[in-house]
């Protein structure tokens, strides 16, 4: 299959464009290296160093392609609510590109990497798709645009599409250095560091944090379901079991052989407190199931950062 990645120079595309090209696939990448590094990029992958928002870069980028596995966007809530023009921007009129200009080019599938952010504060938890829509932040709300957008492009036109609702992904390659780093590799890099990490709110808020390959094979699953009974859909991709803050903070202290000594400091606006997936529709209808647990995850996770 030739299959292309948008964002896979970054950390989850760029674990999916490695398992594309072990089971071989051809890969294309499309990414601006807006915070993705060519350090991630696998030596056979076909490179497009372009933007989503650009409709001539995403015009060649899918030229030829069967498969759009669409992850090239602007992440964090906090960067989204700093600069939201910008997060619309790569992650609105991005998706829309992709959307219009693989169906133009004749490409069979696109799949997208919308947001568990697209629920909101959740009442129904663990959360099943069906739950009610109600993004807190522009991030959300350009991951629920994307989302009804990939939905309805399977209705109008010749294109097949699937929406997966990642919660917090987490592994090797997420790095703890960038301005709007994740909770896993900001801990870490604190605790190794012999410094405090810091805590938003009080610590018991809580994330289904799913492990790198996990969502990988959420991919490959998504790209080859039936489309009579997966086009068109979307499905939660997480474990189903919330973690809090500082379950996971003794969980990675267990394993740097540190006790953890955070500090406590005042809630980030657009945060949710509970994050916990029912994702049984992506067992049943795709066959997918989570392999790795959060603790081997996180084992994985230390080993990485420590030989960085
Ligand atoms: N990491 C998570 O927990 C999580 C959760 C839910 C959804 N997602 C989604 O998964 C996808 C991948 O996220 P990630 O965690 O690997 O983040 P990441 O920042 O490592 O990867 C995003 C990639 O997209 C690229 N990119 C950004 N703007 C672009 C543009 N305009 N044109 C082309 N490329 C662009 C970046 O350079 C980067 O390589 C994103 O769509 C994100 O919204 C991630």
């Amino acid at each position: 299959m030739h299959s292309l990645v948008t964002g896979g120079a970054g950390f989850i595309g760029s674990h999916l464009a490695d398992a594309l090209l072990d089971r071989g696939d051809r890969v294309r990448v499309l990414d601006n290296l807006a915070t993705g590094r060519r350090e991630n990029l696998h030596p056979d992958v076909e490179f497009v160093d372009g933007s989503v928002a650009d409709a001539d870069a995403v015009a060649r980028a899918v030229e030829d392609i069967e498969v759009v596995f669409h992850l090239g966007a602007l992440g964090a809530v906090a960067r989204s609510v700093a600069d939201p023009r910008a997060s619309n921007d790569a992650n609105v009129n991005g998706t829309l590109n992709v959307l219009t200009l693989a169906r133009d080019a004749g490409a069979r599938r696109v799949v997208f990497a919308s947001s568990s952010s697209v629920y909101g504060g959740a009442e129904i938890v663990p959360t099943p798709e069906s739950a009610p829509l109600r993004p807190r932040s522009p991030y959300a709300v350009t991951k629920l645009t994307g989302d009804w957008y990939t939905r309805v492009f399977s209705d109008l036109y010749d294109l097949e599409t699937v929406v997966l609702r990642y919660f917090n992904v987490f592994g090797p390659r997420q790095r703890p250095d960038s301005t709007y780093a994740a909770v896993i590799p900001l801990f870490a890099a604190a605790m190794l560091a012999g410094e405090s990490p810091v805590v938003h709110g009080d610590g018991t808020q809580s994330r289904d944090f799913t492990y790198v390959t996990d969502v990988v094979a959420a991919n490959l699953a998504a790209a080859s379901a039936p489309a009579d009974q997966a086009s068109g859909q979307a499905f939660n991709i997480a474990p189903g079991e919330g973690t809090t803050l500082l379950e996971l903070l003794d969980g990675l202290g267990a394993r740097l052989g540190v006790t953890p000594d955070p500090v406590f400091v005042e809630s980030r606006p657009g945060d949710v407190h509970r994050s916990c997936a029912d994702a049984t529709a992506a067992r049943t209808i795709l066959g997918w199931a989570p392999r790795v647990s959060v603790a081997d995850g996180l084992a994985a996770y230390v080993d990485w950062i420590r030989s960085t």
